[in-house]
């Protein structure tokens, strides 16, 4: 079959002199780059890939498209932190330089075998007429950071039978009896979306087993982006369902990610599922991964986008950022997220305050949106709660809690940039209404993460305020107490 020929399928190989600085240039200038969440110098960033801590260090890839804000050829770049706050950028990882990744090299998970960090990505194939395929291929990276595609690439070739050619993002993983299990997102030919389970002995040979039975029958049209690992005496199952129809609080965006707690039987190739929730409520959020670092927590970091959607910093030649590295515990049933307690070493400038509100507003004095807020409410005797960030006379994003109906919601409705209008401006999640509340934000100049009661409602959203859109202000309708500290952020990359 003849391959498709387009001009965004070029490697950054072939940049013109001067081609890349331009667009670093111009995106540098951007006020709304974030300062400490990950993101490229330019182009476009999606999917968080490879997270590992490797050789005393923290690794993270990404997906990225150096020369514009399109989906075009994907490369591994890469970001590496001794601290997990500072983040230094090494060369570019990935190159789709082969054959066998003719169309980029798509998202992907690593390992550490024998001393090495396994890089396991997508080849991924695109034909003229439209049709496209697949190769699992692996590259290593040693402890000086060279990098070497594996010479037998592509280790599987193409797409088994029975599926369409959206067959992609291996995550692997090693099992208690040291055998590698891989998990592909797949999509049948009857269009639904699934799980492929392979195995192996040395990381190199892999061998279809099947497909992971779920209760999960007709859960959308592709499933991306899976993850899976044990966490607190139970075992998650983390993807990216394309497809799902919004349903009340849930899957209100364009694409969604969802996690099911359960038990996984290799043996049987089931994942017998306690519960099916979403991850993040908010409005960006997409293809997380997680792994472990070596003091046994589990992290995750994600992708604070949304495709098919235009954002306001595209004119400036950047799109995108990922999610601060989140710590994952399990709960009841919910997974917590919060972020990794590393973040702190960012935090500068304290500012605190407690007082009460009785049905009034009080204003935190704040110029700049590079913050963390943390807020505690006690003694609640309130309706509704507000708290406005990025407030000035037209703008603000508003976090509103309906203490009567246990229902959050986030409203960025305000903005002069309003930028993703076919998926409406709010977003709301269910919360547990009591007599304390605990909030905390980071602000990161055009990312807001909000994390709510230890992290059981989480909401990522981006937003492109005016330069004067910097007021805080928290407001109640009845009688709260608060306690709040409001730290400047320090650069992390
Ligand atoms: C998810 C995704 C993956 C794919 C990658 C390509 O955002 O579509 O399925 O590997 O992005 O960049």
């Amino acid at each position: 079959m003849e391959k498709l020929r387009d001009s965004k399928f070029r490697t950054i190989l072939t940049a013109r002199a001067g081609e890349l600085e331009a667009l670093k240039e111009l995106a540098q200038k951007d006020p709304w780059k974030p300062v400490c969440h990950i993101h490229p110098e330019c182009g476009l960033l999606n999917d968080p890939n490879g997270l590992a801590y490797f050789n005393g260090e923290y690794h993270v890839f990404y997906q990225w498209y150096p020369f514009g804000v399109i989906h075009g050829m994907k490369h591994w770049a890469h970001v590496k932190s001794g601290d997990l706050v500072h983040w230094k950028r090494m060369p570019v990882a990935i190159i789709p330089t082969e054959d066998y990744e003719s169309h980029g090299a798509y998202s992907g998970s690593a390992l550490e075998k024998d001393g090495e960090l396994l890089l396991f990505y997508t080849g991924n194939i695109r034909y003229a007429d439209e049709a496209r395929s697949a190769n699992l291929c692996m590259a290593r990276m040693d402890k000086n950071y060279g990098i070497t595609k594996a010479v037998a690439n592509p280790l599987i070739e193409g797409v088994p039978a029975g599926y369409t050619g959206h067959v992609r993002d291996p995550k692997i993983w090693q099992d208690e009896d040291g055998k590698y299990c891989i998990f592909l997102g797949a999509q049948r030919k009857n269009r639904t979306g699934t799980l492929l389970v392979y195995e192996s002995q040395d990381a190199l040979q892999w061998k279809l087993r099947g497909e992971l039975k779920t209760p999960m029958i007709n859960f959308g049209y592709m499933w991306e982006c899976p993850d899976y690992f044990r966490l607190d005496g139970r075992d998650i199952l983390l993807f990216c369902p394309q497809g799902l129809a919004p349903a009340g609080h849930d899957y209100q965006n364009l694409y969604n990610v969802i996690y099911a707690v359960g038990k996984l039987d290799l043996a049987n190739l089931t994942f017998e599922t306690e519960c099916v929730r979403e991850l993040d409520k908010g409005f960006d959020f997409y293809a997380p991964q997680t792994f472990q670092d070596p003091a046994g927590r589990r992290l995750l970091l994600g992708w604070a986008g949304m495709s098919e959607t235009e954002y306001p910093s595209d004119k400036n030649q950047w799109a995108h950022c990922l999610t601060l590295p989140r710590q994952l515990r399990l709960q009841d049933g919910v997974l917590r997220q919060m972020p990794a307690r590393e973040c702190q070493v960012l935090r500068t400038d304290c500012f605190s305050l407690r007082g009460c509100l009785t049905g009034n507003s009080v204003s935190i004095a704040n110029d700049g949106n590079l913050y963390e807020l943390d807020i505690d409410f006690t003694d609640i005797q309130s309706r509704d709660i507000m708290i406005e960030l990025f407030k000035s006379e037209e703008e603000r994003l508003l976090l509103r809690f309906d203490q009567v109906n246990g229902v959050v919601s986030l409203d960025r409705r305000s903005f002069l940039n309003n930028f993703t209008a076919p998926v409406g401006p709010v977003r709301t999640a269910l919360f547990m209404p009591a007599e304390r509340l605990a909030v905390k934000i980071v602000v990161d100049q055009s990312i807001a993460e909000v994390f709510i009661n230890d992290g059981t409602v989480v909401f990522t959203a981006r937003v492109f305020p005016q330069v004067r859109s910097t007021g805080i202000e928290i407001r109640a309708d009845g009688n709260l107490v608060f306690d709040l500290a409001k730290y400047k952020l320090k650069r992390g990359i």
